[in-house]
């Protein structure tokens, strides 16, 4: 059954009113003509018919489909429609020449299901104008406005009408009868909300702007491609600019895809090729210069550099765009939970370490300092904004992409140029309490972000060999790191069981051909992701490029990190044969080693944040 109302316009002054007061409450409206046919009008679970400045009488009197009042669906008349309820049903319409509004004092009955839980008298804005004289004698009166015919009804035929504007304000407790019919009456469920919502965020986009320029950076992700959209239909086309940096680490094909996405929108995405500036780019970190970002191993430099560069790189586009720097707005997607970690920066020093460069880095703060920032999905959650994305019109491979971090594959290359070797021998014995005939516990030589406690730990992984149960393995990633605070993180590797310790690395920083060789298990992970319809059920699915050769010299490993979460704060894998299908998994693995060159291994991880992180760095 629909869960859609009609408002069937009779000419109102308020019609855009009532749309407004009903979306409010959380139905679904369509303002249609009163011509509208049969056909069409089924599809609605109930109609408003609006007021209009005619008289049924008159030549200028609307047009009117009478088998609107034979489909057996709740009618509330407001106004001309209340007039018209009575004329079709064999009242009569008192004639006025003039017609006048006015602030009244009615009496209602308020035994009427359109009244209940009402004072019986009621402040409401009155039509002075045509009002029903003989009422139709299936209808009683329900409201007096001095003698006039203030309500009627039909409860059976679910038909009500009323002389005032429940939709305006003046009418004190108009929503509340509104409510009364839409809830109580017609059975609405009041479940939609989204299309209020979005036409909210356009006003509050043409607000905001007026006529300046606005700069949007497009990063490929949910939300500043939805807020793309929505800032495409708020604005004149003129007025909109939506830059994409490439750096280099993005994905294969998405740069691509966004510009294609939003070209059917009519929006036009200057991609700016980046990546040789991000590649050479440097930083200054506590007083000196860093290393190039191709030759940058620790997480934080490498994401150091990579914001600042988004910095200089948005700098150069607002110049080469010919922008006012002084009055052009910065658009940005930032979400509800965005907003709320950066309040709780000093609660939360991880949340801010993590979106310090996009959403909030200094060029932002400047900006938002002088109003200058525009933010239309700040009321929104992720869910909300998929659906807001999809009534846009957004592709579905746009509107479900997983969140992808702004540094991207870079931050998922961990980099290293000999092994981490800290307290190795002494680790490696004690984990060997783990050891079982079938399972054999590993001390990984590299380093991954986890958080124990209040804090981020930079530590061991360990990796998992033999054959065994899923649900032996995931226990056996829960017990170690609880065990051993070294241990950050625990992973399955899938082949052949290691039974001696791993010293060795391939060393490994961002150039081009690493980030390739990512770039492309990455994509095949995504493709099956997308085969078995895991896009929505897991929250995020990192693929993590490790230095790691496990004796095929020069070779690196992959890691793939599936995760469940609502918050990112807390989380936990899927487990094969769980919420990951067996045949998923194993045709990862299968095309990983098949597809990419030079991967020796391919992993599972197997751990909850808390203690690993989501992302490996
Ligand atoms: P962690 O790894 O802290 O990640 O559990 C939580 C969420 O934040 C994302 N993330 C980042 N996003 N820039 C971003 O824009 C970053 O530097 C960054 N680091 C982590 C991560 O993908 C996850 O969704």
């Amino acid at each position: 059954m629909s869960q859609k109302l009609a408002i069937l316009d009779a000419g109102a002054q308020y019609g855009k009113v009532i749309d407004r007061r009903v979306r409010e409450l959380k139905v679904e409206s369509d303002i249609l003509p009163l011509t509208t046919p049969t056909h069409e009008l089924k599809k609605y679970r109930a109609f408003i018919i609006s007021g209009g400045p005619e008289s049924v009488y008159g030549e200028q009197a609307p047009k009117y489909n009478p088998e609107i009042f034979s489909l057996g669906k709740p009618i509330l008349g407001i106004c001309y429609g209340l007039q018209l309820m009575n004329y079709v049903h064999g009242g009569t319409v008192l004639k006025k020449n003039k017609r006048e509004d006015g602030p009244c004092r009615i009496t209602i009955n308020a035994d009427s299901p359109l009244f209940q839980n009402l004072a019986p008298t009621q402040d409401v804005l009155m039509t002075h104008g045509d009002s029903a004289d003989q009422v139709a004698t299936s209808f009683k009166v329900t409201g007096d406005s001095d003698g006039l015919v203030a309500a009627i009804e039909n409860p059976k035929k679910k038909m009500y009408g009323v002389q005032f504007h429940p939709e305006v304000d003046l009418t004190l407790h108009g929503k509340d009868i509104l409510s009364n019919f839409l809830f109580s009456i017609a059975g609405f469920k009041g479940d939609f909300t989204m299309a209020d919502r979005e036409q909210l965020a356009v006003e509050y986009i043409q607000k905001t702007v007026g006529e300046q320029q606005v700069l949007l950076l497009i990063s490929g992700g949910v939300d500043s491609t939805v807020c793309a959209a929505l800032l495409g239909k708020a604005l004149k086309p003129q007025q909109l600019h939506l830059v994409h940096i490439d750096h280099g680490f993005m994905r294969k094909n998405e740069s691509a895809e966004v510009k294609k996405a939003l070209s059917t929108f009519g929006l036009h995405v200057k991609v700016i090729d980046a990546s040789d500036t991000f590649f050479n780019a440097t930083t200054i970190m506590n007083g000196s210069i860093s290393e190039k970002l191709s030759e940058a191993t620790n997480a934080e430099v490498k994401r150091h550099i990579i914001g600042n560069t988004f910095i200089e790189v948005a700098k150069k586009a607002i110049a080469d765009l010919d922008l006012d720097p002084d009055t052009t707005f910065l658009a940005q997607g930032t979400l509800r939970p965005d907003l709320i970690e950066s309040a709780s920066d000093k609660a939360s020093s991880n949340a801010q370490k993590i979106k310090t460069h996009h959403n909030d880095s200094p060029l932002v703060r400047e900006l938002r300092d002088k109003g200058r920032v525009v933010e239309p999905l700040q009321e929104y959650h992720k869910d909300e904004v998929r659906i807001l994305g999809k009534q846009l019109g957004l592709p579905d491979e746009i509107v479900w992409r997983q969140p992808f971090p702004g540094p991207g594959l870079a931050i998922r290359t961990l980099c290293a140029t000999k092994p981490y070797l800290e307290k190795y021998d002494r680790t490696y014995k004690k984990l060997q309490a783990f050891t079982t005939d079938q399972i054999a516990v590993t001390l990984l030589p590299v380093q991954t972000v986890g958080v124990q406690g209040d804090g981020r730990t930079y530590s061991y992984a360990v990796g998992l060999s033999g054959q065994s149960e899923w649900s032996t393995l995931r226990e056996l990633a829960l017990e170690i790191p609880k065990t051993i605070h070294d241990v950050n993180r625990v992973v399955y590797i899938f082949g052949e069981k290691i039974s001696s310790p791993v010293k060795e690395i391939t060393p490994t920083t961002l150039s081009e051909s690493v980030v390739d060789q990512l770039r492309a298990a990455d994509s095949i992970v995504n493709q099956i992701l997308l085969k078995y319809d895991l896009m929505r059920s897991l929250s995020q699915v990192p693929v993590i490029l490790l230095p790691l050769h496990f004796g095929h010299e020069g070779a690196r490993s992959i890691a793939i990190r599936t995760f469940i979460t609502n918050d990112f704060m807390t989380g936990v894998p899927a487990l094969p044969g769980k919420e990951m299908p067996l045949e998923a998994v194993n045709e990862m693995v299968t095309r990983i080693l098949e597809e990419v060159p030079g991967i020796a291994r391919v992993m599972y991880d197997l751990t909850s944040k808390p203690p690993g992180t989501t992302e490996w760095e």
